[in-house]
């Protein structure tokens, strides 16, 4: 081969497959890795704990989910916690987020009947975390609702829940907040909302798109900005911790250049994210006008009294606005973006009370989840929009990572986790964006809702099959672990 073609077969790979950056991530970064609750306890009635909505959607309709799978025994970190923190020490990582069970802490979802096995399961654990200077970044709510309160009408029921989840959060403070310095309130509750009250394929399943996903996602925000002030008012000064809702988005992009393309994707991204950001992390508070507008506009053509989007009081707005200590974001992917005149009325909904069109690139790498494409440069924009957006908050990324099929020889997850922490490293050092901490998912396979254990994100990998689900490293966890050790995503870094 003559030396020009080689040099241009170089440049055209080099660009096809970007090098990751070589310099360090800053001293005071931290790395962690995170799991929840219902996706890997196990022990599902074990010592007292109560049914939670996951427990009875995957008894109830275990059609719905991939090999009718269910989270009864998980990877049985009910009983294997302490092999888990010698995974996390053996990583080296700075944090570890996990979800407490709301049922196991409080079997009918309420403070009158405290479950004390529970609350020394979660004692247990982050004693032993804290002993092995693992830091506890602990999440009060991955959507695992007590069943006696979804029968009571659940997320959507605004004036019952806002109360009793700050209940759980001011128990949950007093029990662990000596030991606990971050606090998530949520987890992406858009999931929750829009999945559980709107689609109705998560639990509990409940089909009312554009109408109780709202009410939903109100109850939240609210009852998240109560949980904020309780820590406030009554733990802030002794406890000294921060407390956050992560909030997910993909990034968006649009199709083309033209001005529709560029105004639908930044809709987009306002009813998928500002919906629960806005009210929350954004220096005017409330949802995003442009949400505000068309909900009401369209909820007016199609017959109803009122917009299907709950209205804040303007003491409401106050209340909620500034309710956080740092921004919790999780990402994985992104979406192309395609304007569309409005979809028909009559189609009560909230896509379309959005009436865009998106897709992802067919060129885009694949993982085992059919949303999850590999879209690195997609991740340092979207914290740009994020820090630009938002006021240049301090950004944890509490959540992102790749999904395969388990396999040990995992090249698709160093890819992953090379690309996307080489961009956030980019965005901090050449965009002066403050992201301060990066959380892979998952520390280990888990059971990955309506996939159940068909789509794998571990570090480790769990083997399902024996009683003792046997945990193993992947390639992925040595690369971590000296990520991790030098702050470093290649061989030598130059600084
Ligand atoms: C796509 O996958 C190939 C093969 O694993 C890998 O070499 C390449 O870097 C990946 N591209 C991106 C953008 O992740
Ligand atoms: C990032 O945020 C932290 C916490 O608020 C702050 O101490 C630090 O100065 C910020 N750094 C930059 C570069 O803005
Ligand atoms: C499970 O673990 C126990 C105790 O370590 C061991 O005796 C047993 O052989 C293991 N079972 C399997 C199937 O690996």
């Amino acid at each position: 081969m003559d030396p020009n073609t080689v040099l241009f077969l170089l440049i055209t790979l080099r660009s096809a497959f970007p090098e990751p950056i070589k310099r360090k991530f800053p001293e005071n970064f931290r790395f962690g890795t995170a799991t929840a609750s219902y996706q890997v306890e196990g022990g599902w009635n074990e010592d007292g704990k109560g049914e939670n909505i996951w427990d009875y959607y995957t008894h109830t309709y275990p059609d719905r989910i991939a090999n009718q799978a269910n989270g009864d025994i998980a990877c049985n970190s009910y009983h294997k916690y302490l092999e888990d923190i010698v995974m996390l020490k053996d990583l080296g990582v700075h944090f570890y987020r996990f979800s407490l069970s709301w049922s196991r802490i409080l079997p009918e979802g309420h403070t009158g009947k405290i479950n004390q096995a529970g609350v020394d399961y979660y004692k247990n654990v982050i004693r032993a975390l804290k002993q092995n200077g693992i830091e506890p970044y602990v999440t009060l709510y991955h959507w695992d609702l007590p069943q006696p309160l979804q029968e009571k009408g659940g997320w959507p029921n605004t004036d019952l829940m806002v109360d009793l989840f700050a209940d759980y959060a001011r128990l949950a403070f007093s029990l662990f907040g000596d030991q606990v310095k971050n606090w998530m309130t949520f987890n992406e509750a858009k999931q929750t909302c829009q999945l559980g009250y709107g689609y109705g394929v998560f639990a509990p399943g409940v089909q009312s798109n554009g109408i109780d996903s709202y009410k939903c996602a109100h109850t939240v925000i609210k009852a998240h900005a109560k949980a904020y002030h309780i820590y406030d008012e009554e733990f802030r000064a002794s406890q000294k911790g921060r407390v956050s809702m992560v909030v997910d988005t993909d990034w968006f992009e649009p199709a083309s250049d033209s001005d529709r393309d560029r105004k639908a994707a930044e809709r987009k991204i306002q009813f998928n994210f500002g919906w629960y950001a806005n009210p929350i992390y954004h220096p005017d508070g409330n949802y995003p006008q442009v949400m505000i507008d068309r909900v009401a506009k369209r909820s007016k053509k199609e017959g109803f009294e009122k917009s299907r989007l709950p209205e804040f009081t303007p003491e409401e707005i106050d209340y909620i606005k500034g309710t956080f200590d740092f921004f919790s974001l999780n990402t994985y992917t992104a979406n192309m973006v395609k304007w569309s005149d409005d979809f028909p009325i009559g189609y009560v909904s909230y896509d379309g009370d959005i009436s865009v069109v998106t897709y992802q690139d067919p060129s885009w790498n694949s993982s085992a989840s059919s949303w999850l494409k590999v879209v690195p440069w997609g991740t340092r924009k979207l914290i740009n929009w994020v820090d630009k957006t938002y006021n240049h908050p301090e950004i944890v990324i509490t959540e992102n990572g790749f999904s395969d099929d388990g396999e040990l020889d995992d090249e698709g997850r160093i890819v992953y986790y090379q690309e996307y922490l080489s961009n956030i490293l980019e965005a901090i050092l050449e965009d002066g964006v403050n992201v301060t901490g990066y959380t892979a998912w998952s520390l280990m396979d888990n059971f990955e809702w309506l996939g159940g254990y068909t789509e794998k994100f571990g570090l480790y990998q769990v083997d399902f099959d024996d009683e003792n689900r046997t945990r193993t490293p992947k390639k992925s966890a040595d690369f971590y672990k000296k990520v991790v050790a030098t702050r470093c995503l290649v061989d030598q870094c130059e600084n």
